[in-house]
C-alpha cells in the first residue's frame, strides 16, 4: 500500500500570556491509501490542532507533513492551495456550506476552483448527491436542508475533487445519534468505493472502533 499522508515529528505550542503550552510534542503518523483512521483523545489533547497541521491550515513549530509525496509544510501559499485542492477533502463539525448556493453548486465548488467547466462540475456533483441520497435536493439551498442533509452535502463536497484523503474534525458532532451513524456510514462507504483515505477526529467510541486503526493523543504524543 502506498502512503497518502505522513506526519514527521510534528511539534506545536501556543503562547498564552506568560505561559507556553506545548500541545503536540513530536507526533508522527502515516496514512495509507484507502485507510480509515480515527484520532481520539480527551478534550484539549490537541486533536483539532493536529488535524489543522495535517490539513495545512496551520504550521508546525517543528516537523513536516507530506501529502502524496509532496511537502505541504514547506510549500508556498499557492502551491499549498494546489496540493490541498488536488489531494485533500475536508468535513467540519459545522457544514460550512455557502448559503447563497444550491446543494449541487456547493458540491461542485472544489472542481470549479481547479478550472473544470460548470457542466462537468455539476455532473460530478449530481453523481455524488445521488450517492449520499440527496438526488431530490440538488437545487435546495443549505437553509432549506435538515442538519443531517447539510452534513451529507458537506461529505459529497469533500469527495467532489476525487481527493486521496478526507480529513474530518467531529463531522457528526452536531447530529443526533441516528443521523450521526448514517453520515458516518456514508463516509466509510464512499471512502471504500472511491478509494479515499479517511482521518476522523471523534469522541464517539463506536465510530472509532469501526475504523481500521485508532490513534490516541495524550501528553502531546500519539499512541
Ligand atoms: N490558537 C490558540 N492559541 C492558544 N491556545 C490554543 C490555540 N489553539 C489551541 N490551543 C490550546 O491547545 C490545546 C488543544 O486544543 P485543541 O483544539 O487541539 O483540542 P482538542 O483535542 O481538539 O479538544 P476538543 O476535543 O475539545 O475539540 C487546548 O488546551 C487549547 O487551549
Ligand atoms: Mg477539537
Amino acid at each position: 500500500m502506498s502512503e497518502v499522508l505522513s506526519a514527521t515529528e510534528l511539534s506545536r505550542g501556543f503562547v498564552q500570556g506568560s505561559t507556553r503550552i506545548e500541545v503536540l510534542r513530536g507526533v508522527s503518523c502515516a496514512i495509507d491509501r484507502g485507510e480509515r483512521v480515527a484520532i481520539v483523545g480527551r478534550s484539549g489533547s490537541g486533536k483539532s490542532t493536529l488535524l489543522h497541521l495535517l490539513a495545512g491550515l496551520d504550521d508546525p513549530d517543528e516537523g513536516f507533513v507530506h501529502v502524496c509525496g509532496e511537502n505541504l509544510t514547506n510549500a508556498g501559499i499557492e502551491c499549498r492551495a494546489a496540493i490541498r485542492n488536488r489531494h485533500m477533502g475536508f468535513v467540519y463539525q459545522l457544514h460550512h456550506l455557502l448559503p447563497e448556493f444550491s446543494a449541487a453548486e456547493n458540491v461542485s465548488i472544489p472542481l470549479r476552483l481547479r478550472g473544470e467547466t460548470r457542466k462537468g462540475a455539476l455532473q460530478r456533483a449530481s453523481h455524488l448527491l445521488h450517492a449520499v441520497g440527496l438526488e431530490q435536493r440538488m437545487t435546495h439551498r443549505p437553509s432549506a436542508l435538515s442538519g443531517g442533509e447539510r452534513q451529507r452535502v458537506a461529505v459529497a463536497r469533500a469527495l467532489a475533487g476525487s481527493p486521496d484523503i478526507v480529513l474530518a474534525d467531529e463531522p457528526t458532532g452536531n447530529l443526533d445519534r441516528q443521523n450521526a451513524q448514517q453520515v458516518f456510514e456514508l463516509m466509510c462507504h464512499l471512502s471504500e468505493t472511491e478509494e479515499v483515505a479517511l482521518v476522523v477526529v471523534t469522541h464517539d467510541e463506536d465510530i472509532a472502533r469501526s475504523m481500521h486503526r485508532v490513534l490516541r493523543l495524550s501528553d502531546g504524543k500519539l499512541t
